[in-house]
């Protein structure tokens, strides 16, 4: 199985979104595993400048929080690999001016386009899934000077740092393997740094109740 069938199957198993939400709006901006909790797409902001005018989601499955900033004026591009989730974006907000969905794995777009953004971001997406080693230089090249990165994702489980692999299914046949990469708030901080990134801030969110998994939430200015 390829890792675009397994995030197609995964899409699957995916309840479908909800259509509004408490204030009854069709799209809004979501950084953690819990509706509507955590900061906004505020954070995307450049110092100085209102919302960018141009914005990259690294794994954007279903395609809502780019839609809702193709809402506010950003021009848009929503990147995933997998065919499926990009079929179910494109029905739902092919409708939406200023928003683009790009069906490509994020380093191989990273590696060829000559686009540069605002702002790149990722949400429990590929930037958790890909090597920052390459991620994170690309992501730079991208951006343009004093934009945004920022990436959210369930945090690492203490003690268990870097790369991290499993085998999904039986472990029999050739089963799809899941790659992903977990550092606390404070390693991030020094990987940004090291990186050529300034003024970062990684926390973890506490969980809307109280005992929950938080969430990482990484948010970089490129210099
Ligand atoms: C857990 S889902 C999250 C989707 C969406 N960001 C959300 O919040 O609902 C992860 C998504 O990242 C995509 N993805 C994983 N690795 C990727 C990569 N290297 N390049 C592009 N997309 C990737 C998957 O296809 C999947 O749609």
């Amino acid at each position: 199985m390829t890792t675009a069938q397994f995030w197609g199957d995964y899409a699957q198993t995916k309840p479908s979104p909800r259509e509004t939400n408490a204030a009854g709006e069709r799209t809004w901006f979501n950084w953690t595993q819990y509706p509507e909790h955590g900061p906004d797409e505020e954070i995307l902001c450049r110092q100085g400048f209102g919302m960018p005018e141009r914005a990259l989601e690294l794994g954007c499955g279903s395609g809502r929080n780019i839609a809702h900033l193709a809402s506010r004026g950003v021009t848009s591009v929503g990147l995933d690999l997998s065919d499926v989730q990009l079929s179910r974006a494109r029905a739902k907000w092919g409708d939406v001016e200023r928003l683009h969905f790009v069906q490509m794995e994020a380093t191989e777009f990273l590696g060829k386009t000559e686009d540069r953004y605002d702002a790149v971001f990722s949400i429990f997406g590929a930037l958790w899934f890909t090597d920052p080693a390459v991620s994170l230089p690309l992501v730079h090249d991208h951006l343009n000077p004093g934009g945004v990165l920022a990436f959210s994702h369930a945090p690492a489980i203490d003690g268990c740092y870097g790369a991290q692999g499993a085998y999904k299914g039986r472990f029999a046949g050739a089963p799809p393997i899941l790659r992903r990469w977990a550092y606390t708030p404070q390693m991030w901080t020094g990987i940004l740094l090291n990186y050529g990134f300034m003024d970062v801030s990684a926390v973890i969110l506490p969980a809307p109740h109280a005992g929950d998994l938080g969430t990482l939430h990484v948010r970089a200015v490129r210099i």
